[in-house]
């Protein structure tokens, strides 16, 4: 174990009715003007958009509408968000939707308290905002865990580049299974096997042996599988997508990293194949993972072996490998490039350019050179 100072920053409320608890208790004394943010409409189609208005006007509460944050929100929504915060003076910012609602929230919150521009501050200055909104996430999409963390991942279009920005995490989060019932089944998997993918990068990250993070680790992975494989066989099992929105939490909420190195190398390139491709977060991790792994089993012998043995059944580091790959064609994932866009071409030129700009890892299992990304990349054609 290294060093580590641990403390943890959300409330959160899990189950049916925790929307009312966690209004009623968290925003009584939040001030009145609610700033009420959330993605391209499903929460009006499915009624949590009426639910929510109806508490919080019920509390006495003006709301502002902030609205259209798109899938990779941009930092121009991000400026967007905190303009009308700023101009509607509001005393509080509830994200309702997924990751990319609350990521472009996080950083709303902390835009709307500083005219410094939070990216130069960031990524020029070295520097993190100070001060925020207070911000609560009621979460209708599980598997990024973004609402129980403080990192937020924002697309600069014109710099072209996906990357993660740090601000506060949410003061409180909303976890209700019931709200995640209408989300299409192929964005429960991809969210789902996100969860899978941000508890591998944690364990493959650390060759120090006999950590609890990993054996904790583990246990999220097995159980995401687990509960994929529930709702392959009924997409509407409701304690399925219970287990997988808590595993989505456990897997990104700080826990699993304590006193170790990670890796996030996979999440790195498709980050920045975002920013290219505009491509799902979780498919285009399904596409890179195992090419990536093939690149780095050598150098995770033990830990791939015992990946393979305690989320899969299998006995060796190649077949925990090989399992990995066929579960992802088990639960109908992309398994190509060419799979996640219909909207950009996908040339060995843009290719390279992803690999020429995406952050590089320098720590476990091993740095990989730029061209090595490349060539990752190329394999998932
Ligand atoms: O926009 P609406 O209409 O709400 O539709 C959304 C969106 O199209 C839909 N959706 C959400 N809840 C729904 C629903 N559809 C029907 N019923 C519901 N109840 O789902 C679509 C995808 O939503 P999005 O928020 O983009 O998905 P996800 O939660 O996978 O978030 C992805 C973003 O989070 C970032 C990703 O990079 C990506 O930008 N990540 C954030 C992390 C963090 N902060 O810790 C960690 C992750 O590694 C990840 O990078
Ligand atoms: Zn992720």
């Amino acid at each position: 174990m290294n060093d580590f100072v641990y403390s943890y920053p959300t409330k959160v409320y899990f189950g049916k009715g925790a929307a009312e608890k966690a209004l009623k208790t968290e925003l009584a004394a939040a001030g009145k003007t609610i700033l009420l943010a959330y993605g391209g409409g499903s929460i009006k189609h499915n009624g949590i958009y009426d639910e929510i208005v109806s508490l919080l006007k019920e509390m006495g509460k003006t709301v502002v509408d902030f609205s259209g944050i798109m899938p990779n929100p941009t930092y121009a929504k991000v400026q967007e968000g905190a303009a009308l915060a700023r101009a509607k003076q509001v005393d509080y910012i509830l994200a309702v939707g997924g990751g990319s609602v609350i990521d472009c929230c996080k950083i709303v919150a902390a835009q709307a308290k500083t005219t410094k521009d939070l990216w130069e501050l960031e990524f020029t200055n070295r520097q993190l905002p100070s001060d925020a909104i207070g911000l609560g996430a009621v979460v209708t999409a599980s598997g990024t865990g973004a609402e129980m963390n403080g990192g937020a991942v924002i697309t600069h279009e014109e710099k072209k580049m996906k990357t993660g920005m740090l601000a506060f995490a949410p003061r409180f989060a909303v976890l209700d299974p019931a709200y995640t019932l209408s989300v299409p089944q192929m964005q429960v998997l991809s969210g789902a096997f996100d969860t899978l993918s941000h508890a591998m990068e944690t364990y493959f990250g650390s060759s120090d042996a006999d950590n609890v993070s990993d054996d904790v680790a583990l246990a999220v992975m097995r159980n995401t599988v687990v509960n994929m494989r529930r709702l392959l066989a009924d997409i509407n099992d409701i304690q399925a997508r219970g287990n997988l929105m808590w595993d989505s939490a456990m897997a990104e909420n700080g826990i699993l990293k304590v006193g170790r190195l990670t890796d996030f190398q996979a999440h790195q390139i498709e980050h920045q194949l975002g920013a290219y491709t505009d491509c799902n977060h979780g498919q285009g991790l399904a596409v890179i993972h195992p090419a990536y792994y093939r690149h780095i089993l050598k150098d995770a012998q033990a830990k791939f072996t015992r990946f393979g043995k305690e989320v899969f059944g299998v006995d060796t580091a190649e077949k925990g490998l090989n399992a990995l790959t066929d579960f992802i064609k088990e639960c109908g994932l992309p398994t190509k490039l060419t799979e996640l866009t219909s909207k950009v071409e996908i040339t060995p030129e843009l290719l390279h350019q992803v690999a020429d700009t995406c952050n590089v890892i320098k720590s476990n299992p091993r740095e990989l050179s730029r061209e090595e990304i490349y060539e990752i990349l190329y394999e998932c054609m």
